[in-house]
């Protein structure tokens, strides 16, 4: 199968890259080019913004274009009139946060409505979802939309007051040196954390599979964890008991808006995930990476090299300031009625 990768070297999609060349697909990458590329696909070094693109892919047809960097409809309509008669599928990576936000059910399945209030990042992909849906309809554009909850690889700490990526290593500086660490909530709301390599199983399933047109799809693990249980998982793996401190996500959010999106609009929400639907269409799909052991992966791939070790400054200067100003309220509340 000829399939082409708008992205393929990022924090989900590189295991699936991984993946579909070991299963032997033909498979081309399309990106800047500054991340590291494996050696066993083919490249196309270009923005998908650019406007040389579309003369670059004339000549070419796939069997599924994945585009793992579309966040709004103007980037689907691109993407539309690029692949329209050129690719007999095309995926688009949503997210799981378009699920309904606060959920009127604890279980979540792809029919769950898609509704988020709290966050425009979600919206967006929503916006997207349906304008692939009635390309869909109107002109059978064959798509499948699939939709990550948080989903990690080797390069990152994922923990809901984290920084992000490159810096992911920020909360375990802070329980290594025995700082407190902000957990929203009082720490007992369900989590579901994925490993990128499990996420790949159920996605290079879909990949050339007929019956998954028209159809969307969560990947998750069945691993369901409280967020204080998903600290104290990081906190055993080096060695020492994380201080967490429960801040009501109201109170974080009223202090910092911009967390308004990732915390009610996504990780402070609890999240069960059903995972029947890509396991009837692609069988034998089941996580098998325990956080416990994913986070030990992620942990020795930042000790390999102290350089991968950066500290987010800023954040921590925030989160101090959070605590603080919680711990002086909670006196002072405390004190009233005393
Ligand atoms: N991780 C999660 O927990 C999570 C959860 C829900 C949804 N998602 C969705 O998953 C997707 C992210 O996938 P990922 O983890 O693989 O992404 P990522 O880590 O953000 O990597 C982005 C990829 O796209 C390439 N790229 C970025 N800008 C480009 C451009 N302008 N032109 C061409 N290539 C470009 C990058 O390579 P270069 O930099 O070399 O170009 C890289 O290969 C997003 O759609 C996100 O909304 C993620």
């Amino acid at each position: 199968m000829k399939i082409l990768f708008i992205g393929g070297t990022g924090i989900i999609s590189r295991a699936c890259t991984a993946l579909a060349a070991e299963r032997g697909f033909d498979l081309t990458l399309l990106t800047r080019g500054k991340r590291d590329i494996p050696r066993n696909v083919r490249v196309i070094k270009e923005d998908v913004n650019s406007p040389a693109l579309p003369a670059r892919l004339a000549d070419e047809k796939f069997d599924a274009v994945v585009d793992w960097i579309a966040f709004t409809p103007e980037d689907i309509e691109r993407d539309v009139n690029l692949f329209r008669g050129r690719t007999r599928q095309f995926v688009f990576i949503s997210s799981a946060s378009v699920y309904q936000k606060p959920p009127t059910h604890y279980l979540i399945t792809e029919s769950t409505p898609l509704a988020n209030p709290h966050w425009d990042y979600s919206r967006n992909k929503i916006a997207c979802e349906e304008r692939l849906m009635k390309a869909y309809r109107e002109e059978g554009f064959p798509i499948t939309i699939v939709r990550p909850s948080l989903t990690y690889g080797e390069t990152l700490v994922p923990l809901v007051m984290n920084s992000w990526a490159e810096m992911s290593y920020t909360a375990v500086g802070r329980m290594l040196r025995g700082e407190k660490l902000v957990v929203p909530g009082d720490g007992s709301s369900l989590w579901v954390i994925t490993h990128n390599t499990d996420f790949a199983k159920g996605f290079v399933g879909l990949l050339g599979h007929e019956q998954s047109i028209g159809h969307a799809f969560h990947i998750t693990s069945d691993e369901v964890l409280t967020w204080d249980q998903l600290y104290q998982i990081v906190g055993a793996a080096v060695g020492v008991e994380p201080k967490l401190v429960h801040i009501p996500s109201d109170f974080i959010v009223a202090c910092l808006p911009e967390m308004e999106g990732s915390l009610l609009g996504d990780k402070s929400v609890s999240v069960v995930f059903d995972n029947t639907k890509i396991k009837r269409f692609v069988p034998g799909y089941g996580a098998t990476t325990s956080f416990t052991e994913g986070i030990r992966r992620s942990l020795a791939w930042f000790n390999a090299d102290p350089s991968r070790k950066l500290i987010d400054q800023k954040a921590n200067a925030t989160w101090d300031n959070l605590i603080a100003v919680y711990e002086k309220g909670l006196a002072n509340a405390v004190s009233s009625f005393r």
